[in-house]
């Protein structure tokens, strides 16, 4: 598909002369590949430059600025046409989906996927643009003015609204064209899937028939046919580069959108031609295996090498990896060769960077400090309206853009080794792990194909960059213009747990959020303990100005090597619009792990940054609800930490809390939880399990108050002496909710881990009293006046040991409890990013123990649905039933010639999960193929549901997934269960 050549013949019956890349000389772009280089860093790539002599201004400023607001009306009329015609593309997707899970569907999953490939995101992208374009012109014109001259032709605006500046909009909108990259590469599979539908399917026509949709003013309605519908974005991606050419050319000058226009203008036929030069460099080398050289990745890293650290453009080719400098920025912008790679037996490593130095810690700092100054600066100087384009405001938007730059290539970070086979190696720095993840994913999945390297003609390689890129600037901030839901404030993540870990790990969530680096960026939860079902519940806290998107990657250490993996990365799409001061709970898919999560955003202005760096806090000898408060949780990590290594491998030990480990070890850990957690967790492992016993028994002792405070000694002590065992057992347990939350909430947790140790006192000789005399003193000290010692510690030793034989001990709290929001299915749509496979909600939050998806349970059953045995009824049902521990058992009807002896999908699961040995259960969803209903189990199955008890939540599901809530009470009233037969 020439797409360009069209679009050049398109401007030419336009009068318009185009302006392509070869205007600048392929000569010269060549001649220029090894001339002397000037860096990236001095050249914005937003410098303004000279403009095209070619350019006709022959009209007065005023005729210009009257023709221009022309051209801007009759782009937002045509922008409204077609995101009319992309809706109406995107009607049949439904239905379409729908069918596609029935046996007798329309289209498979992955055709329906390649038809729409990509149309959402074009029609979210278009409406956006759509939307703000329309208030900036509606704001700035008055509605009623703006309603005239669309019917009278009058042209009666001021002057300020004539200039009114629309460049940060267009530069937006191009800077997202890379979403037209993946439809266009897809166009010929949807279409050769749309015709044959058309001819062999009359369900298909009948859909594609009925795609009606009203244009324009006078509301008739126009029938489109599929492919014609089909065939508008490749219409509309070409005719973007003339609007903008037009915008231009009616642009003064000296109007602030000069530049941006521009620049938009350049960036939207670079992206034309690389449309086209793609087509034509696939022709252009042919590898083994009959592939084609093409680009499969590209974007800004730091190339580490001896001199230093420097910013490259990275160029990922089906066979090779391409190193490239950018010499100079604008339109004479070319790379200079670096480096490359062959991809055969490429090998990859990565790890995360230390600590930096502190001398470049604190230059980390100040020039955040610096940015954030910068960016108050450049707001006020903003305020002052026309003088955005002031020398001032240039200046400004520059050094904020070195800085920026200087932190991309600076700040801490993660490292990824390139070694090929021929010994070659080349480091590589990425600001975010979920860059660098993506980076490896892509180049292992090429190395993985190992097609031959065919020796490039790097000349020509390196030339061909410049049209080929996807990637324009590298991530900076400062150069994108401020969305219309900019969040400016704090946005709070709850890390709570996470599935589908295959084998026992070590494992830790890391977060990083976009925006303004005014503030870290990338926090990541503790190393978990060392389990298939991890829990952090860690509660991270991210400072953001400009964020709109928060990267999640989930990274495992396995016990063998103390490498990290990582397993897995989704996104979530940020809005200030979706993401108000409550909490919403959502689990997110990171590949095969399923990471529950709460979020809540407050905004508020941001407080300057420190110009100097956190040291890291220690741990120990520092006041426990300090630390709590620091690490988001109710119980610090460290105890947490010590107390699952001890469940894990220490409750057979003898002696476990009373034989003291190794004291040089002790201080190890003490040191390294001080220093550095992550590596105090893997020591944790490791060490002699009474060294991990003796750290936490070292922790509460020293503690600067005791984890009881003091000034309880006396109540409890009084407690003791009370007769009445009843009445003593509930002042106890009165004094006890009284402790401060992390303090009572920590004793709570370690005193449940305690019972657990005593529970295997056979083996570890540890019985509850034993524990109380260990424990006691460190848990619980008099106050500095009290002097008989002797009945000190009977008081400690006493007090433990009774809360441990308590009857009735509540739970502990690792974290607060949360003010949640349920999600329900269409909010999620909001929140789970199209990169991540599937976004599953969950929903039933009293569960403790594990909370499962709803949305999970409904998806089983849907699954469950396709394995129905039904020849004779013709009617598959499926049923998924949600245990109290969080399994899921799934069943579907089995039919049988003698039709009595039919069982139902809800008894099938029913007999499964009992056979499995699970008798306690929570939920319960079905689903038949009935679309226009909810359709509930029938009588005798809910009688068996009845057997297993009382409280189940069913869910009714519909096959597009919908479902609705009820119980078994209100499906099975006044109820015959166990319960009776007891009685008698
Ligand atoms: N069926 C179920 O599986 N569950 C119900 O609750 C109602 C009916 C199945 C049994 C049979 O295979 C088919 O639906 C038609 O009755």
């Amino acid at each position: 598909m020439e797409l360009f050549k069209e679009a050049e013949d398109y401007l030419r019956t336009c009068d318009i002369t185009p302006v392509t890349e070869d205007d600048m000389g392929e000569s010269d772009l060549l001649q220029d590949v090894f001339s002397e280089e000037t860096d990236w860093v001095s050249h914005s790539p937003l410098q303004t430059e000279p403009r095209e002599p070619s350019t006709p201004i022959s009209d007065s400023p005023d005729e210009l600025l009257q023709k221009r607001m022309v051209v801007l009306k009759g782009l937002l009329t045509s922008e409204e046409i077609y995101l009319t015609e992309l809706e109406t593309l995107l009607m049949p997707m439904k239905a379409l989906k729908a069918s596609a899970g029935t046996s007798q569907p329309v289209l498979s999953t992955e055709q329906v996927q390649t038809v729409f490939y990509q149309v959402p995101e074009l029609r979210d992208l278009h409406k956006d643009f759509y939307t703000s374009l329309k208030t900036r012109l509606n704001n700035d014109t008055g509605s009623d003015q703006g309603q005239r001259t669309e019917n009278g032709g009058e042209m009666q605006f001021f002057q300020g609204h004539l200039r009114l500046p629309v460049g940060d909009l267009f530069l937006k909108f191009v800077n997202q064209l890379g979403v037209y990259r993946g439809f266009i590469d897809n166009y010929e599979n949807a279409l050769r899937i749309v015709q044959k539908g058309m001819q062999s399917d009359q369900r298909f026509r009948t859909l594609a028939e009925s795609m009606m949709s009203s244009k324009g003013s006078d509301n008739v309605k126009t029938k489109y046919t599929f492919e014609a519908l089909l065939y508008k974005p490749l219409d509309r991606v070409m005719k973007t580069t003339l609007v903008l050419h037009e915008l231009w050319n009616h642009t003064p000058p000296d109007h602030q959108d000069s530049v941006s226009l521009q620049e938009a203008l350049r960036l939207s036929s670079s992206f034309l031609s690389g449309v086209n030069e793609r087509s034509q460099c696939k022709r252009a080398v042919m590898l083994s295996k009959g592939e084609r050289r093409q680009l499969m990745r590209d974007g800004f890293v730091v190339d580490v090498c001896e001199s230093g650290y420097s910013l490259r453009h990275l160029f990922l080719y089906t066979d090779l990896l391409l190193c490239v400098k950018l010499i100079s920025a604008g339109r004479q912008a070319h790379y200079r060769f670096c480096w490359y790679l062959p991809l055969v037996g490429l090998k990859l490593h990565w790890a995360s960077e230390h600590q930096p130095s502190s001398e470049c810690q604190i230059k980390i700092s100040k020039t955040r400090a610096k940015m954030y100054q910068l960016k108050q600066a450049l707001q006020q100087n903003m305020k002052g309206g026309r003088g955005s384009f002031s020398w001032a405001v240039e200046r400004l938007k520059r050094k904020l853009e070195d800085c920026e730059l200087w932190l991309l290539t600076n700040t801490p970070s993660f490292t990824l080794d390139l070694h090929s086979s021929s010994g070659k190696s080349h480091t590589i720095r990425l600001y975010s792990l979920y860059e660098l993840d993506k980076w490896k994913e892509a180049i292992e999945i090429q190395s993985g194909k190992s097609i031959e390297t065919v020796p490039p003609d790097l000349l020509s390689v390196t030339s061909s960059c410049i049209k080929l890129r996807m990637t324009q600037q590298p991530p900076l901030h400062c150069v994108q213009p401020n969305g219309s839901a900019h969040m400016c404030g704090s946005i709070y993540v709850m890390v709570h747990s996470a599935f589908g870990l295959k084998h026992p790990s070590s494992a830790y969530v890391c977060l990083e959020v976009d925006g303004f680096e005014f503030y870290d960026r990338r926090k990541q939860t503790c190393l978990s303990a060392f389990t298939v079902t991890p829990v952090w519940d860690e509660e991270l806290v991210f400072q953001v100005d400009g964020a709109q998107q928060l990267f999640l990657v989930f990274v495992s250490q396995s016990e063998s090597d103390s490498e990290d993996n990582i397993l897995g990365r989704a996104v979530l799409q940020l809005s200030s619009d979706n993401m108000l001061k409550k909490w919403k709970k959502l689990t997110c898919s990171l590949a095969e792990i399923e990471v529950t999560l709460s979020i809540k955003y407050l905004p508020h202005p941001l407080e300057p940054p420190s110009s100097t760096p956190l040291i890291p806090e220690p741990v120990f000898c520092v006041q426990i609800g300090q630390v709590a408060k620091q690490e988001g949780v109710l119980v610090p990590h460290i105890v947490r930490s010590c107390v699952e290594e001890v469940d894990r491998r220490g409750l057979n030990e003898e002696g476990i809390y009373r034989v003291s480990g190794v004291s040089r070890e002790i201080q190890d850990l003490k040191q390294a939880f001080n220093t550095n957690y992550r590596e105090a967790v893997s020591k944790l492992r490791s060490v002699d399990i009474n060294a991990v016993s003796g750290t936490l028994k070292l922790y509460f002792r020293e503690l600067p108050l005791p984890l009881i405070p003091s000034d309880h000694f006396q109540a409890l002590s009084a407690a003791l002496d009370i007769a009445d065992p009843c009445v003593k057992a509930n002042h106890l347990l009165a004094l006890l909710q009284a402790l401060p939350d992390v303090n009572r909430n920590t004793f709570l947790f370690l005193l449940h881990h305690l019972r657990r140790v005593a529970e295997r006192q056979e083996t570890n000789k540890m019985p509850l009293s034993n524990l109380a005399t260990v424990f006691g003193p460190s848990l619980l000290r008099p106050p500095v006046d009290r002097v008989d010692i002797s009945q000190e510690v009977e008081v400690q030793v006493q007090v433990i040991n009774h809360y441990l034989q308590c009857q009735n001990l509540p739970e502990a709290l690792l974290t607060k409890p949360l003010d949640i929001d349920e999600l329900t299915t269409t909010d999620t749509a909001l929140y789970i990013d199209i990169t991540s496979s599937k976004g599953l909600i969950s929903a039933n939050l009293t569960r403790r123990l594990f909370v499962m998806a709803v949305a999970e349970l409904v998806a089983k059953c849907l699954q469950a649905r396709e394995m129905a045995y039904c020849p004779y009824s013709n009617f598959p049902v499926g049923a998924a039933i949600l245990t109290t521990g969080g399994a899921i058992i799934t069943g579907c009807n089995v039919e049988n010639a003698s039709y009595g002896l039919t069982v139902c999908a809800e008894r099938t699961a029913i007999q499964r999960a009992v056979a499995e040995g699970y008798r306690r259960f929570t939920a319960i969803a079905v689903t038949c193929d009935i679309n226009d209903s909810f359709v509930g189990p029938c009588g005798a199955c809910r009688q068996v549901l009845m057997e297993f008890g009382t409280e189940w939540d069913v869910y009714l599901t519909k096959p597009d997934g919908s479902y609705k809530k009820t119980s078994l009470r209100e499906l099975l009233p006044l109820a015959f269960t166990p319960a009776h037969l007891e009685k008698n």
